[in-house]
């Protein structure tokens, strides 16, 4: 029996000696860039004419590897794969499919360093910020392979006199897994851990911008021992290969996370049926946000500021939690901005591989370019109270932005940037202040900054988000401690990390069975 599931600690890096070990990480992840990733279905590695490049983005000149694009007969043969796989897979001792999950945890572990590097190189990520992703990832795995150990078990149902019940929790089938690029390792290994420990087999197909991370944790998969075919790695552009895997009739369901409009997209796309295909396409989708943090007038203003900074422009503002939209109590507002502007202002923005960065670059050319149209349609929506200019043409570098005095139906307060631009909204009271946060299509994360208990207890009720969070960040949600997901079009309401999203990809079989 595994111990009880704990969130994986940290490493510090006020100590010397874990700063140079990732120093060391990183020289030695560099000497490894620039090497050829092949698609690989049913364990067979297929090197591909077309290639995705994938670059640093603080530095565009060095390409962390290249990956073999899969076309359609690619993307056919891998669902065919997983199908025929499924077959096996299915009826694999759920206790042996945990451990897989298990002894993948472990090598993570052991090599934690090397995964974070090679974030810290591919996605732009601070070392802080790819350690506690890779501690996310190993959480991932020990969570879920728990969870699986959980559900096989005999399930409670009511006691009958005359008949033996048993509820069984089947897999589905052939997943396509579709992850984001912000946490390319961490939300990829869930999204496709959690599957796959079910019993379904897998078609991952890696954001674009951060494959070869996928591609690493690809292969740990394979060193641990998972039977080929399970989980299948298909890179290829979204309009043709992913648009491909969705439609498939032998695809049972689609787990995606990323954009609002790539999501309702896969929803629409699945949700019509195919020739020959027999069952309702399941839709788990994850996706954006546009967080407030409320900062009432009773309230621990200092606590408040950090909170702000950490949440807007931790990752330079590119998590689907990250605060976008601050709304102040009129009595306070002055106070908090400055103090934001202050810390923020602070902020050292540089290559995340130097030990010093609180943040990094924006992903690509395309986030760097839209960031911009935002900054420029904020200066005509509010007052630019810092930053707004970009920063070394090495990488697509956008200096922490702070617009003062938003309308809450201006763009910048209603649609997702995805960078670190922060829009501040002034409310007269705390009602209007709830009024505004909630005033938004999307439902994802929130926190509230307040000593009043009532104001607490009224934002508990109606502040319409998946992961409210008082006198705290909204950002760092932690496996298993802080199930998370959001409601309206943050999603399909799902809580990656929670006790209930493995069933998301099982359906429960009754047997009653009289003798
Ligand atoms: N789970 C992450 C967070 O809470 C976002 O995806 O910040």
């Amino acid at each position: 029996m595994r111990s009880e599931f704990k969130n994986e600690v940290f490493v510090n890096f006020q100590e010397k000696s874990n700063n140079e070990a990732y120093d060391a990480a990183l020289k030695k992840a560099e000497a490894e860039l620039g090497k050829a990733y092949p698609v690989v279905i049913g364990g067979e590695k297929i090197m591909t004419d077309r290639k995705i490049a994938s670059i640093n983005p603080a530095n565009k000149k060095q390409i962390i590897g290249s990956v073999s694009q899969a076309d359609i007969p690619l993307a056919e043969k891998a669902i065919q794969t997983a199908a025929a796989t499924f077959e096996t897979w299915k009826r694999t001792d759920p206790n042996e499919r945990a451990r897989y999950l298990f002894r993948a945890a472990a090598i993570l572990r052991r090599r934690r360093h090397e995964f974070s590097a090679l974030m810290t190189l591919e996605a732009g990520k601070t070392r802080v910020e790819a350690d506690v992703e890779t501690a996310e990832a190993i959480d991932f795995l020990e969570f879920y392979g728990r969870e699986m150990q959980r559900l096989s078990l005999p399930q409670p149902l009511t006691v009958s006199e005359e008949e033996e019940n048993e509820l069984y929790y089947l897999p589905l089938g052939v997943g396509v897994v579709i992850p984001p690029w912000n946490f390319p390792l961490a939300i990829m290994a869930g999204m496709t851990t959690a599957a796959l420990v079910a019993g379904n087999t897998v078609v991952l197909k890696p954001a674009s911008t951060t494959p070869v991370i996928a591609a690493k944790f690809v292969a740990l998969l394979e060193e641990v021992g998972l039977p080929p075919g399970v989980v299948n790695y298909l890179p290829g552009p979204g309009g043709e290969v992913g648009d491909y895997l969705v439609d498939h009739p032998l695809t049972r369901f689609i787990s995606f996370t990323g954009s609002r409009d790539v999501g309702l997209r896969i929803n629409e796309r699945a949700a019509k049926t195919q020739p020959g295909q027999k069952w309702i396409k399941r839709v788990v989708a994850e996706m954006g946000g546009k967080d407030a943090i409320i900062v009432d007038k009773e309230a621990d203003l200092e606590l408040a500021a950090d909170a702000i900074t950490a949440s807007a422009f931790g990752f330079s503002g590119q998590k689907c939690s990250a605060c976008s939209r601050v709304i102040v109590h009129e009595d306070v507002y002055e106070i908090v901005l400055d103090k934001v502007v202050e810390r923020a202002s602070k902020l050292v923005m540089a290559n995340p591989a130097e030990a010093s960065a609180n943040l990094g670059p924006v992903i690509d050319e395309k986030a760097y370019a839209k960031i911009q149209e935002y900054i420029e349609i904020g200066k005509q929506e509010g007052r630019l109270v810092l930053g707004g200019g970009t920063g070394s043409p090495d990488g697509f570098f956008i200096e922490p932005t702070i617009f003062a005095d938003v309308d809450p139906e201006a763009r910048i307060s209603q649609e997702e940037i995805f960078g670190p631009v922060v829009a501040f909204t002034k409310a007269k009271s705390f009602d209007e202040a709830l009024e505004f946060a909630n005033n938004t299509v999307y439902g994802l994360t929130g926190a509230v900054i307040s000593r009043n208990g009532a104001h607490l207890e009224k934002a508990r009720r109606e502040f319409f988000v998946g992961n409210l969070y008082f006198n705290r960040k909204c950002t760092g949600a932690l496996v298993g401690t802080h199930p998370f997901g959001g409601f309206n079009m943050s999603g399909t309401d799902s809580k990656a990390g929670g006790r209930d999203y493995l069933l998301l990809f099982t359906q429960a079989k009754l047997v009653s069975d009289r003798f």
